[in-house]
């Protein structure tokens, strides 16, 4: 695991989330209420990307067919039971966004 930098903070726009390649895995990157959260990119339902999504507090809603993922657990949270996606930790430093993968 290792501290990859993927943004800085001005390029998340709060209550949004954008995708970046990370070392080869897609992963979604919001910001909810200057809290930033990082979720892999794709849906398990049909590989949708969740960055262009609606978040609600910690959820996000996939915009294809509104499955919806806990942004902190990666746990969807409706539908279909023991779906889950991989969350990694951020932390921010000098408004430059990590992300541990
Ligand atoms: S691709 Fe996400 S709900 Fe269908």
């Amino acid at each position: 695991m290792t501290n990859v930098r993927v943004a800085s903070t001005d390029e998340i726009v709060q209550g949004k989330g954008k995708e970046f390649d990370v070392k080869g895995t897609k992963i979604a990157l919001f910001n909810v209420g200057g809290k930033y959260y990082a979720i892999e990119a794709l849906c398990r339902h049909q590989d949708g990307s969740l960055a262009p999504g609606r978040t609600h507090g910690e959820i996000v809603e996939c915009p294809l067919h509104s499955w919806h993922y806990n942004l902190t657990t990666g746990k969807l949270i409706d539908y279909v039971d023991g779906v889950n996606l991989l969350t990694y930790p951020v932390k921010v430093e000098e408004n430059q966004i990590y992300v541990e993968i």
